[in-house]
Formats: C-alpha cells, sequence, structure tokens
C-alpha cells in the first residue's frame, strides 16, 4: 500500500472542502493545506498596504512586492487547526470575512499571484501525505496527484451553508448577498484565462447537494482507500 500520497480536493466554493480535507487528513495522520487561505492573504496584505482601494486593484505594485509576503500555517494545538500567520500575524479570522471573499477572486485571477501561491503549494507538499484543498491542485499544482476529488453541490446550498456559518458567527449578511458572492466567484474562478477551475480529467466528482459533512467525508473516504 502507498503511503506518502498526495490527495487534492477541488471545487466550487463552500462545498466543504476544507471541513472534508481537514478531517480526512486527521483520518490518514496526513497534514491538511487550505490553498485557499493563501490567495485570502495575499488578498489581505493587498488591502493592508493599498494595493486595493475602492474596489480597484494595483495590480503592478502588488506583483513588485509578492516577494514580501510571507504566508505560514501553524497548528493550534488544542484546536488542531491550522491558523494562517501573514508576515508574522495571525489573520485566521480577518482573512474569512465578507470584505476579503468579495475581492479574493479578482486577486486570485493575477498570474503572478497564482505563480506564487502555487510554488509555495508545490513546496509544503513535495513531500506528500498531504491533503491539499482548492480549486487547481489536480490540474496544476499537483497535476500527478495520487488521488483527486472534485467536489459541487447547488449555488443555493452552498450559500446557504455560508449563510448559516455567518450567522452562527454573528455576522449580519442577507441570503441574497451571500448566494451573489458564490455566484460571482464561481464565474471569475472557472473563466480565468489563467488556471481556472475545473475538474481534472482523472478526479472523481462528489455532488454532496443531498450530504452532510459526515457522509460526505465517509464517501471521499471509501474513494481513498479503495485506490491506495
Ligand atoms: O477556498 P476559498 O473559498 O477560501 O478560496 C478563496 C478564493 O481563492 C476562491 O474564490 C478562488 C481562490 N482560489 C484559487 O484561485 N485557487 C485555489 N487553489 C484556491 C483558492
Amino acid at each position: 500500500m502507498k503511503e506518502d500520497l498526495i490527495i487534492a480536493i477541488d471545487g466550487f466554493s463552500s462545498t466543504g472542502k476544507s471541513s472534508m480535507s481537514k478531517i480526512i487528513a486527521k483520518n490518514l495522520n496526513y497534514t491538511h493545506i487550505d490553498s485557499g487561505a493563501m490567495y485570502r492573504a495575499v488578498t489581505l496584505y493587498a488591502f493592508q498596504h493599498q494595493y486595493i482601494v475602492d474596489k480597484k486593484i494595483d495590480v503592478d505594485g502588488l506583483v513588485e512586492h509578492i516577494n514580501d509576503i510571507k504566508i505560514e500555517f501553524v497548528q493550534d494545538p488544542t484546536s488542531q487547526k491550522n491558523i494562517t500567520y501573514l508576515n508574522g500575524e495571525n489573520v485566521e479570522q480577518e482573512i474569512r470575512t465578507m470584505k476579503i471573499s468579495k475581492m479574493v477572486s479578482p486577486i486570485s485571477e493575477i498570474p503572478a499571484v497564482r505563480d506564487y501561491c502555487v510554488a509555495l503549494q508545490q513546496k509544503m507538499g513535495e513531500n506528500g501525505r498531504i491533503v491539499m484543498d482548492g480549486r487547481d491542485i489536480g490540474t496544476t499544482v499537483f497535476p500527478d496527484a495520487d488521488i483527486k476529488i472534485f467536489v459541487t453541490a447547488s449555488p443555493e446550498i452552498r450559500a446557504k451553508r455560508r449563510f448559516l456559518e455567518y450567522q452562527q458567527q454573528g455576522k449580519d449578511i442577507s441570503m441574497d448577498e451571500v448566494l451573489k458572492n458564490v455566484k460571482e466567484r464561481d464565474y471569475i474562478d472557472s473563466h480565468r484565462e489563467y488556471s481556472p477551475l475545473r475538474k481534472a480529467d482523472d478526479a472523481i466528482e462528489v455532488d454532496n447537494s443531498e450530504l452532510n459533512l459526515e457522509e460526505t467525508v465517509n464517501k471521499v473516504m471509501e474513494i481513498i482507500l479503495s485506490r491506495k
């Protein structure tokens, strides 16, 4: 049985990719990398340094300073959750806000941003024993990944899940706003010129519209164990 696998879990936003990847990594005693957190951290950096002002992006300014961005993941010993650090600062909460969600897709369209994040992802996964979730892990980051899963669910169901999360966090955002953001990100992510979101030919599609997190994890674990 092969041990040091690279498992790529791609799909649309709010399909629960990160939550399922985290549990799957724990089951297998692997490391989980949430690649979306990197694009979110770059977006936060762009806000912090005024490369985003009034929704306009100063692409040249950001690209010139791309190598000043240091992204790290540190595991919280109690929750075992990965905490995202941007230039030494814990930004885990801040990168999940709607302000970041609204600008992350246009930022992740910039080729130099993608090159930067992809290189970092390849470095983090080079030794295998990794579950990485994102949009282009099975197509671009690890085209030779051992197992590729592509997760889908209807936009309405995904928006509802995200909406409930925001509500639990006490955030005052309407369902319409969340659905609009989900659809906008779907469109930009799958239509961008450079490394768009698409199912790799050899990926196995899992539609979890009718499945909860536990059922989704069970389904994906079955696929992994049958292929190991
Ligand atoms: O997984 P997420 O929703 O946190 O990702 C945020 C954004 O980052 C998403 O809208 C597109 C971008 N992204 C990407 O372009 N490529 C990846 N591998 C992961 C995320």
